[in-house]
């Protein structure tokens, strides 16, 4: 029996800055230097330059954290229109943001929205992606646009932002400001559910329009609700420098 080595077809295997290069990590030169400072691993093992991999099922890590890189992989960013659902099957069959993206490869929504909130959200098909963005311990910063029916007090701006006391625990402290007289901006990084409204609600807001505007790094005003489009490299090099940042616990002294 051959060994898995001599399986693959020899075009296969690519060099391993270019594999990273092309999945947005930066430049070849910026991976070759990750490589060289032994922050890459391949299936567990850290990597050499000069390294050759299959992208369609190496395991790649940098600093711990896994990097897609599979060729398949897609990421949109679709704004969600106000009624549709964000689980992928309805039993109801109401409208769902599967879709509002194309069929093939087949994409997951990356965390949920409420059916009456409006806003961006990401779809994608990279497993490890969607689970750093949705786990509490990435903090990944949720923005969302808030009307309320009227103007909040300071006090409620305050109980807001220090953290409120919801069913399910009291929320973090959150970034609270007042856009406009009965709008607020409201970024949290938990995502606890109907977190946003039911935060409003305990102070004595209820929310009139949820709007969510911002998933990390990722801002589109100019994304009509029901549109999509592909995440660009940078972007997905923006959302990874912000989940290894919090994965290495401190800053990193590279620009990626
Ligand atoms: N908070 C909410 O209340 N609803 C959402 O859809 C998202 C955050």
């Amino acid at each position: 029996m051959p060994s898995s080595e001599f399986e693959q077809e020899p075009q296969q295997f690519e060099r391993l800055q270019k594999v990273l290069a092309r999945a947005g990590i930066g430049s070849r030169r910026v991976c070759e230097k990750l490589i060289v400072e032994q922050r890459v691993t391949v299936d567990g093992k850290i990597s050499e330059l000069g390294e050759k991999v299959n992208p369609e099922v190496s395991q790649i890590e940098i600093d711990g954290l896994k990097i897609g890189v599979r060729q398949d992989l897609v990421y949109y960013l679709l704004n969600k229109p106000i009624g549709t659902i964000t689980t992928s099957k309805d039993p109801q069959e109401r409208s769902t943001v599967i879709d509002l993206v194309p069929a093939h490869p087949r994409v997951f929504p990356v965390g949920r929205l409420d059916a009456d909130t409006e806003g961006l959200i990401l779809l994608t098909n990279d497993g490890d992606l969607t689970h750093y963005l949705t786990h509490p311990s990435f903090g990944v910063e949720k923005e969302y646009l808030v009307q309320v029916e009227v103007k909040p007090s300071r006090n409620a701006i305050r109980e807001l932002r220090q953290g409120v006391e919801l069913e399910d625990g009291v929320t973090a402290p959150a970034k609270v400001s007042l856009v406009d007289e009965k709008l607020l901006k409201i970024v949290i990084h938990e995502g606890r559910n109907r977190q946003v409204r039911r935060m409003c609600e305990s102070v004595g807001h209820p929310v009139i329009r949820l709007v969510r505007s911002r998933i990390g790094p990722i801002v589109d005003s100019s994304l009509h609700p029901g549109a999509f489009r592909e995440l660009k490299n940078q972007e997905l090099k923006s959302i990874r420098k912000i989940l290894l940042k919090d994965f290495s616990n401190g800053p990193l002294n590279h620009s990626f």
